[in-house]
């Protein structure tokens, strides 16, 4: 076992051999930009940590980390392009930098990339890691779609916000790990686990994220803080202010979100405040606590050492409290 940060460091080594020039180099150029541009490297991280945990199988699960890292990331171009982001990790979008067309199609061939990874595995972890991918990368797609969709609804609910975000975000992270304990030959049963983990613990991700695209520090969250609210989101900062908040709060959000003569940054302060009053926000801290320690409840079941559960606790804690 290695510690986090020496995970992130031998990824990265192995990431940068990846991005090698091609050609044309409008189709690869935009493809190197964003898989360099930094990030958490959370997910591949991930897949090499469960891969060492249920095996010692680290350098083995090197090319599926790598896969998880390209989908992420190809699904972040095209992601910024639906949400019309201008900015990722503190610099242009693929989309602001060169064009849609680019974005779209330097996204496409990102993700045949990933699927290509595969190809490395013999026939039958191939099949396993493929047959995953398929799911998982289909699942993404109905999240994306969902979240779209529910952009122009106003009867969303918890539960419906909850399986979006399940679909869109949870579901990679929990295959990111299942790929690690599939490259390592885990039971299928401690395969389930971990992904389970990983699920719910990407839901808690989610909500974290949500949290602060309102109110994380727009010096160091590398996004535009305010984008969720300026896009009319159904977030669970949005929706929880729906439930808790008295009339007033709530007749002033459902207002704010057709109200077309304020400015951007008067419209995102006016519906924070509103977060913050109507406890929303304060809910939905609790909630990011509450998947995490439905996380880590599953832990309990996984037929591992002591150390390796501390370890997967400790990477649950530190994206809990993560500002960025
Ligand atoms: C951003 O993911 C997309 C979400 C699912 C919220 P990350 O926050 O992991 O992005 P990077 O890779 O660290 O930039
Ligand atoms: C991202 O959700 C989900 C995927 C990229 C599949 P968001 O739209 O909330 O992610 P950010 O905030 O742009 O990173
Ligand atoms: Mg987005
Ligand atoms: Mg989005
Ligand atoms: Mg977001």
């Amino acid at each position: 076992m290695q510690n986090i940060e020496a995970y992130q460091k031998s990824f990265i080594k192995y990431l940068e051999d990846f991005a090698i020039e091609r050609e044309p180099v409008n189709l690869y150029e935009p493809v190197n930009y964003i898989l360099k541009l930094g990030g958490k490297r959370l997910r591949p991280v991930l897949t090499l940590m469960t891969a060492d945990i249920f095996g010692d199988k680290a350098a083995l699960a090197m090319n599926a980390a790598l896969s998880v890292e390209v989908f992420h990331n190809f699904s972040l171009v095209h992601d910024d392009i639906m949400d019309d982001a201008p900015l990722r990790r503190g610099k242009k979008t693929v989309h602001e930098k060169w064009d849609l067309n680019t974005g779209i199609l330097s996204g496409d061939a990102m993700l045949i990339l990933a699927y290509q990874l595969f190809e490395n595995y013999e026939p039958k972890i191939f099949q396993a890691l493929a047959k995953l991918f398929s799911k998982t990368a289909l699942e993404v797609c109905e999240g994306q779609q969902y979240d779209i969709d529910f952009e122009t609804r106003n009867d969303v609910t918890i539960p419906e916000y909850l399986k979006m975000i399940e679909y869109k975000t949870a579901v990679l992270v929990g295959a990111a790990m299942k790929m690690g304990a599939i490259v390592a030959e885990a039971s299928e049963e401690d395969q389930n686990l971990i992904y389970d983990f990983g699920r719910y613990l990407g839901v808690a991700f989610q909500l974290q994220d949500d949290y602060l695209d309102a109110f994380g520090n727009p010096e160091t969250f590398g996004k535009q803080v305010g984008g969720d609210i300026l896009e009319n989101k159904k977030t669970y900062l949005y929706l929880k202010t729906l439930e808790l908040g008295n009339n007033s709060e709530k007749t002033s959000l459902l207002d704010l979100m057709i109200n077309k003569a304020l400015t951007d940054d008067e419209k995102v302060e006016k519906v924070k405040a509103l977060f913050n009053a109507s406890g929303a926000a304060d809910a939905t801290q609790l909630a990011v606590k509450d998947y995490t320690q439905k996380a880590f409840n599953v832990l309990d079941k996984i037929n591992i050492s002591e150390d390796k559960k501390q370890m997967l606790q400790l990477f649950g804690e530190q994206l809990m409290n993560r500002r960025v």
